[in-house]
């Protein structure tokens, strides 16, 4: 009889889990700064590719590098993992280089990450945008609602959290689409924090009083949206998305991988269920993660971070390789 996979969530994967993010990472690492987007992407799907071959699961990727005809690898539906057909049945959301610009042009927030869950716990999500809305732990539920205002929003959590709206940090990502977003922000008085890309960490900064970022707002990639959501899962904060469409074509996709109600505001745990894993390794030095070091005598360094669910466990790991 197979191992259940709640059985391999628990013993193997956690660790192992930053192992896939680690080699995706370290190969992207090498082309930081070096203008060439494509050629990063590529060093850390084929890196990713390769060390899922290691794990034994019968993985499927369910959030990937695009559908089959336009990914040659890691595209949604392959199976990944050296037990396919016999091992643990595991859906894994992935994206092997999170800030491909960013690594072109050596900026902070790209990571290597990926999610994993039993199959059938995360939502199969299309390649389109998303409306994001995000806010750190230690909220009543439901304090955020992607139904209401920008404004409705800044206020609720700042009556909760004790302030006034103008000293709540809200994190955008600075593109032209978010104009009325930012000025509506900025005439409650609000500090916005504008990034350049890379929303996976920007949703995760709500969890780090460090950053003093109290809100995530604003539209990213959906595939990203279920990423960081599986990470808010482990370590607390809540989540609310919802699909955009921009033409009958985003839509069909949509209804392709199931999505009936297109206007739905999915919550956190509607887009990560169950027990789930989120792990991720920093290609640029970021909020979450230092970016990977290249020091003398060919040693590399490596900082990443795997979270788990159920246990609400978060390690952080400091990795040191020699070629
Ligand atoms: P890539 O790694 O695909 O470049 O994505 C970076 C990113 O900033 C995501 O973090 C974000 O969700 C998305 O792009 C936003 O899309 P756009 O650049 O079209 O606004």
């Amino acid at each position: 009889m197979s191992t259940p996979a709640s059985k391999v969530l628990d013993r193997v994967l956690v660790l192992e889990m930053v192992r896939v993010t680690e080699a995706a990472a370290i190969a992207a690492s090498a082309l930081v700064g070096r203008g060439d987007e494509k050629a990063a992407d590529h060093a850390a799907v084929e890196a990713m590719r390769k060390a899922f071959d290691d794990l034994e699961i019968d993985g499927t990727v369910v959030i990937g590098e695009g559908e089959r005809d336009e990914a040659p690898m890691l595209y949604i539906g392959e199976k990944v993992g050296g037990a396919v057909g016999a091992g643990p049945k595991i859906d894994i959301a992935l994206d092997p280089l999170e800030g491909t610009t960013i690594t072109a042009k050596a900026g902070p927030n790209a990571l290597a990450v990926l999610a994993c869950a039993e199959a059938g716990n995360l939502l199969n999500a299309p390649d389109v945008y998303m409306d994001k809305l995000a806010v750190g732990p230690g909220y009543p539920d439901g304090i955020i609602d992607l139904a209401k205002s920008p404004s409705e929003n800044v206020r609720a959590v700042a009556a909760a959290k004790g302030v006034e709206p103008g000293e709540i940090i809200v994190c955008v990502l600075d593109r032209p689409r978010h104009a009325e977003l930012i000025a509506e922000l900025r005439s409650l008085g609000c500090g916005v924090v504008l990034i350049g890309d890379g929303d996976v960490a920007g949703v995760i900064a709500v969890t780090n009083p460090e950053t003093t970022i109290d809100l995530y707002m604003g539209q990213g990639g959906a595939p990203e949206g279920v990423l960081a959501a599986a990470a808010l899962r482990c370590v607390g904060g809540q989540f609310n998305g919802r699909l955009v469409f921009r033409n009958e074509d985003e839509r069909q996709r949509a209804r392709k991988w199931g999505i009936e109600d297109l206007n739905k505001i999915y919550t956190r745990d509607e887009l990560a269920k169950g027990d789930c894993i989120f792990a991720a390794t920093g290609v640029t030095d970021g909020s979450l993660l230092k970016g990977v070091k290249r020091l003398k005598g060919h040693v590399m360094t490596t900082d990443s971070v795997v979270m788990r669910a159920s246990s609400g466990t978060v390690r952080w790991v400091r990795g040191e390789h020699r070629k």
